[in-house]
This record gives C-alpha cells, sequence and structure tokens, in this order.
C-alpha cells in the first residue's frame, strides 16, 4: 500500500492558515475607507467620546441653517487659548498649529468630506429639527446595529431617537472616528435621499390652488402615476409627494 507523503491533518495545517492569509491580503477595499489627509490631526474620538463634547457644541448652526458648518478657529481657542495663553493642551504641536493660524487671522483650510453638487438643496435644519412621527410606524423597527449598522432600518432608528444621535443617520459612528469619512458609499446620490424621504408621511401639505374636490382627486391620481413611474413610490406603497418632488430637492 502507497501511503500519501502527507497525512490529511498536515495538508489541513497547511491550507487552512494559506486560505486565512489570502483572505486577509484581499480584505475588500470598502472595508478600509479612503481617509483624507487634513491640515491639522483633529479626532472626533478624542473630543466627542473620550472628552465628551457634544456634536452641536462645535457644529451649532446645523439645527439653524442649511450648512452645519465646521468651527471656526475661535471656537478652539475657548478650549486652548492662543498662543499667548495656552489651556488645554499647551505643548500638543498639533494644537501649536491651530493657535498659528489664529494668530495670522487665517481660517483653518479644512478639507471637505461631504459635498453635494450645487443644484442639490440640503437643509441641515429641516433634518435637525424634523418631528420623528414624521415617520411611517413600522420604520427602523428591523434595526440589528451588530449585523447592519448602515441598513436603512438602523439608519432611521437612529433619526428617529433624534438629538446627536441623528447625526449619526447620515454620517455613521463619528464619536468613533479619528478621521471622519463618508460611511456610506452612495452618500448624497439621489437614490439615497429618496430611500428615507419614501419613509415620511405628509410633510407639508401642497396646497393645489383653485382645484375643486374633484379636480384635486384626479390631481391626486395623477401624481400617483408619475410618482410609481420615476420610482418614487417605496415596495411598501408610501409615497409622500412633497418628500418625492423634483423641486424639494432641485433649484
Ligand atoms: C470640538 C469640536 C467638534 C465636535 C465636538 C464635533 N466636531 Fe465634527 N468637525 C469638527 C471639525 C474641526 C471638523 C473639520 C475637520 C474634520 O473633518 O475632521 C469636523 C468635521 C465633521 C464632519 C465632516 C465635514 C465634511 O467636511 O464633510 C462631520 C460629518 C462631522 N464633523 C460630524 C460631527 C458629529 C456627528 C459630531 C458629534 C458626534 C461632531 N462632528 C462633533 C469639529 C467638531
Ligand atoms: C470644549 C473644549 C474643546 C474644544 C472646543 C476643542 N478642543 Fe481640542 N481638545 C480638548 C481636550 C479636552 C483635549 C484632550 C487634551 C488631553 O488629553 O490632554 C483636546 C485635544 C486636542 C488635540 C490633541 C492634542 C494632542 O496632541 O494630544 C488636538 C489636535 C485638538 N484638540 C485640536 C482642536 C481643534 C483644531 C479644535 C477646534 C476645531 C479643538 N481642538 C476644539 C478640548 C477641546
Ligand atoms: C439626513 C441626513 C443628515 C443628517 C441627519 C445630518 N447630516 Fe450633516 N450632512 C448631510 C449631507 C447630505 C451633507 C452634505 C451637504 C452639502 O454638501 O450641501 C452634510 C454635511 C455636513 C457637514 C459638512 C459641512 C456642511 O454643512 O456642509 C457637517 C460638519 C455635518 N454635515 C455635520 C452634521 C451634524 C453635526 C449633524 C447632527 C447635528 C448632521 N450633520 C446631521 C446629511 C446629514
Ligand atoms: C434618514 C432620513 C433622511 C435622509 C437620508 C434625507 N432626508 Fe431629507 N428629510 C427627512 C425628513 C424626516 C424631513 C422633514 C420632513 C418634515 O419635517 O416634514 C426631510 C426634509 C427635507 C427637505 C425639506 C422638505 C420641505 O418640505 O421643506 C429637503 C429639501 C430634503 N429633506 C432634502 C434631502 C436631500 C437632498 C437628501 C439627500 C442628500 C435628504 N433630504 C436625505 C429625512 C431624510
Ligand atoms: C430627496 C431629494 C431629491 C429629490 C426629491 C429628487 N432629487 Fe434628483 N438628485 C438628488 C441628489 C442628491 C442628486 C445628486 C446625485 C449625485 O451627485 O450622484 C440628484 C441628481 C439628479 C440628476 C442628475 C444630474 C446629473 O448631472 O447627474 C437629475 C437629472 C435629477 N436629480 C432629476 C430629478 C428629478 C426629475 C426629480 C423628480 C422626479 C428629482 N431629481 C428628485 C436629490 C433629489
Amino acid at each position: 500500500m502507497i501511503r500519501s507523503r502527507f497525512s490529511p491533518l498536515a495538508l489541513l495545517f497547511l491550507v487552512v492558515p494559506t486560505v486565512l492569509l489570502l483572505c486577509v491580503s484581499a480584505t475588500p477595499t470598502w472595508a478600509k475607507p479612503k481617509l483624507i489627509e487634513q491640515p491639522i490631526a483633529f479626532s472626533h474620538k478624542l473630543h466627542v467620546s473620550q472628552n465628551g463634547i457634544a456634536c452641536q457644541y462645535c457644529h451649532l448652526y446645523a439645527r439653524r441653517s442649511f450648512s452645519a458648518g465646521v468651527p471656526p478657529v475661535s471656537t478652539c481657542l475657548g478650549c486652548h487659548g492662543s498662543n499667548k495663553m495656552k489651556i488645554v493642551a499647551p505643548d500638543s504641536a498639533e494644537v501649536n498649529k491651530m493657535r498659528d493660524y489664529w494668530a495670522q487671522g487665517d481660517p483653518i483650510p479644512w478639507v471637505k468630506i461631504h459635498d453635494l453638487p450645487d443644484f442639490v438643496r440640503f437643509p441641515h435644519k429641516k433634518h435637525i429639527n424634523a418631528e420623528s412621527s414624521r415617520f411611517v410606524d413600522e420604520a427602523g423597527q428591523g434595526c440589528n446595529l451588530d449585523k447592519a449598522p448602515r441598513s436603512l432600518e438602523c439608519r432611521l432608528s437612529q433619526f428617529r431617537t433624534g438629538g446627536d444621535q441623528r447625526c449619526q443617520a447620515c454620517h455613521g459612528a463619528v464619536p468613533e472616528m479619528e478621521v471622519v469619512y463618508k460611511v456610506d458609499d452612495n452618500f448624497g446620490s439621489m437614490g439615497w435621499c429618496l430611500e428615507c424621504h419614501l419613509q415620511v408621511k405628509g410633510a407639508v401639505e401642497r396646497k393645489r390652488t383653485g382645484s375643486t374636490l374633484a379636480g384635486w382627486f384626479h390631481a391626486k391620481e395623477n401624481d400617483a402615476k408619475r410618482e410609481a413611474a420615476a420610482q418614487l413610490v417605496s415596495d411598501k406603497g408610501y409615497h409622500n409627494s412633497n418628500m418625492s418632488d423634483c423641486v424639494t430637492c432641485h433649484y
């Protein structure tokens, strides 16, 4: 009887590590987001998770205007102090860069990460101030944060929670990020917006001036057909003319 030179067990020891090695080296690119280099190594994780600073302490325009805005140097100064009076992290080379920008009167040239084309209207304030009751009742109920943190259900459930948790519906786990990145590959695409908008109940009733009741129903019927044709109706049959009207998001 001819015995194989390798016992099955030895083969297993050879094959398993090779396969594992291949898996590790072939990790898809989505697992490692491309991180943008910023002028100062500013960490959200350090400020938010480790030092408990609220999102809207720095991004204070989020609930008041279209843009959430990146804080001006004066906000940093409030805690870290200027070159003349160094307070928090007095010896940090990174914080000193900020103090130098302040001394020169220059803004910090942060690189923008989330950026929509100019023909799209995105008001942060409408989203931050929206009532959670706007959503259809079952929206967000199937969320499993461990398994699929970026599923539509989890994003809806974060949105419904409100407060700073709401930021995570669109921006992901910023409190854990050293460097901010876009968490959804399709962030800011029309489908990304509409996926959520189709879960929102009558937002602001559209006024149809001068129409009789019959005319109104007729218009509604036509709207429904147009929306179905433009794929603006969710698989559950939800549609909302205000939330899916082209002019809601386009100038
Ligand atoms: C101490 C101030 C501070 C706090 C607190 C803070 N941020 Fe920021 N945030 C910044 C600064 C500065 C930048 C610009 C540099 C960068 O991108 O990291 C920024 C950038 C961002 C960006 C990317 C902006 C872009 O260019 O697209 C997002 C999104 C963001 N913050 C969300 C949050 C959220 C959500 C929280 C709370 C969990 C938060 N931030 C808390 C200061 C802060
Ligand atoms: C509400 C107070 C507060 C604000 C506002 C703030 N920071 Fe900080 N920052 C801190 C604290 C606290 C630490 C941690 C210091 C430590 O661990 O010694 C820190 C640490 C840092 C560090 C790391 C320092 C190091 O080398 O270890 C950098 C860089 C930094 N901040 C930059 C900024 C910038 C830029 C801004 C403005 C966009 C800013 N911070 C706004 C409180 C603040
Ligand atoms: C419904 C989704 C959504 C929510 C909720 C949301 N954002 Fe945004 N955020 C966006 C989009 C979309 C952009 C890109 C806007 C643009 O380019 O016009 C953006 C951009 C930003 C920026 C870059 C600067 C700017 O204003 O363009 C910051 C900072 C930011 N968001 C912080 C926050 C914070 C903090 C919260 C929570 C208080 C928050 N966002 C909640 C979708 C959202
Ligand atoms: C996670 C859910 C969610 C996402 C994602 C989202 N929105 Fe919204 N949006 C809402 C809710 C909720 C409202 C507020 C409805 C209300 O208060 O009546 C709203 C309102 C708006 C309004 C104001 C409508 C009005 O009647 O004044 C605009 C404009 C808008 N969204 C644009 C966008 C754009 C553009 C995107 C994608 C870049 C986007 N939204 C992504 C949930 C979302
Ligand atoms: C909820 C917000 C929202 C609504 C409602 C909406 N759009 Fe958009 N649309 C967007 C966003 C965001 C983009 C940018 C996509 C990108 O850059 O990938 C976009 C992109 C487009 C583009 C592509 C432009 C280009 O140069 O690529 C066209 C065309 C367009 N929308 C037409 C429409 C029409 C027609 C409707 C009505 C049936 C509509 N949109 C309703 C958010 C919306």
